[in-house]
């Protein structure tokens, strides 16, 4: 019998800088009362110059390994996905390797924007099934602040910093991922990219973010909806049957949106994005994280993840909360 992909563990890191609307409103022509309307965000964290992707991204692994029990040696995998990794090379998955001691496992970066923690999961989700890997630590993880347009209103107050992971292992059921969906559609690429660095930018701008929101927020909800439905009823399952949802932390909108065209509840929705803006592939895991600490997950629940994002890509899966009946080591 194929293995199930379990969570049985979680953390998160967030900066200690916040980084209020008010702060924002002194920099670019914006107000609180704006951003709070029109996104959901009061403030947002922000990382220190001198702090790195890996660095985040080490600390939110170290909660989640505490929180499985589980010694670094015994991870075989390492997924690390960014959509701003310190540099192109090495992989931030292998520094984190390195850091954590992590000594038998392999490890890769994934880039698929803010879908990418859940691209991630299903891939761990995969090569657990397939009995490729028994032990896997996922990590999304930003500095998002280090590819913003500071002058560029329309962007620079949405989004934030931080890092959350998860540790998976191999159990059989009935808890665990039960199904994802992925998808992607490059034509829609331009609506939410990075410039390049230019070297006569009046402006002095390193890679920064440039996005249609307009567009990026009607194809979110479009897509999201879709995906929860496919993996619900992949599962044999409906809707109704889900006690939370944990959506993409972009803007309060989208989710009221998206909720609204499913017919879901929003009472059953878990957000955070008031308190950290969209930290991109970081959202979902810190999410997750504090739907667990705030006690909305209880075993046998049914959670799903949904997300969209640069690419254009989104991604999906369903999660039966709690620990397995039987563990299975190797
Ligand atoms: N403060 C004040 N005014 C602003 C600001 C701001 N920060 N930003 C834009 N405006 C102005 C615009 O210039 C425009 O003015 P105009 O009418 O004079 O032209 C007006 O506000 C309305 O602009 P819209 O873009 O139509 O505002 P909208 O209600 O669509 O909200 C927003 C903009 C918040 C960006 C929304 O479109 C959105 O959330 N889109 C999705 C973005 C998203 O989720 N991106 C993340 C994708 S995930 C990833 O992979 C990174």
């Amino acid at each position: 019998m194929a293995l199930q992909a379990q969570i049985v563990g979680w953390g998160k890191y967030l900066p200690s800088r916040v980084l209020t609307n008010d702060d924002l409103a002194a920099m670019v022509d914006t107000s609180d009362e704006w951003i709070r309307q029109r996104t959901g965000i009061i403030e947002r964290r922000i990382a220190a110059p001198n702090e790195t992707t890996a660095e985040m991204a080490l600390r939110a692994a170290q909660d989640a390994l505490r929180m499985a029990g589980i010694s670094s040696r015994d991870i075989d995998l390492i997924i690390v996905a960014t959509a701003t990794p310190d540099q192109e090379f090495p992989a931030t998955a292998c520094i984190l390797q390195d850091a954590l001691g992590a000594s038998r496992a392999g490890g890769f970066d994934l880039s698929a924007g803010c879908s990418g923690f859940v691209y991630a999961l299903a891939m761990a989700a995969g090569a657990i099934a397939a009995g490729m890997s028994r032990l896997v630590l996922i990590v999304g993880v930003e500095k998002l602040s280090r590819i913003m347009d500071w002058s560029d209103r329309s962007t620079c107050v949405l989004f934030g910093d931080g890092a959350g992971a998860v540790v998976l292992r191999g159990g059989e059921g009935p808890s665990g991922i039960l199904s994802t969906t992925l998808g992607a559609d490059g034509s829609g690429g331009d609506l939410l990219a990075l410039r390049p660095k230019v070297s006569d930018d009046p402006n002095g701008r390193g890679p920064y973010i440039t996005m249609d929101g307009r567009r990026v927020f009607k194809f979110a909800t479009r897509v999201m909806p879709s995906a929860v439905s496919q993996v619900v009823k992949e599962a044999g399952l409906s809707l109704s049957d889900l006690q939370l949802l944990i959506p993409h932390q972009a803007n309060q909108r989208i989710i009221e949106a998206a909720c609204e065209a499913m017919g879901f509840p929003m009472e059953r929705t878990f957000s955070n994005l008031e308190r950290y803006g969209n930290t991109s592939a970081a959202s979902i895991p810190i999410a997750l994280c504090e739907a667990a600490e705030e006690g909305r997950l209880a075993d046998g629940d049914l959670v799903a993840l949904v997300s969209f994002g640069a690419g254009l890509s989104w991604a999906a899966a369903l999660i039966r909360w709690g620990r397995a009946e039987r563990v299975v080591w190797y």
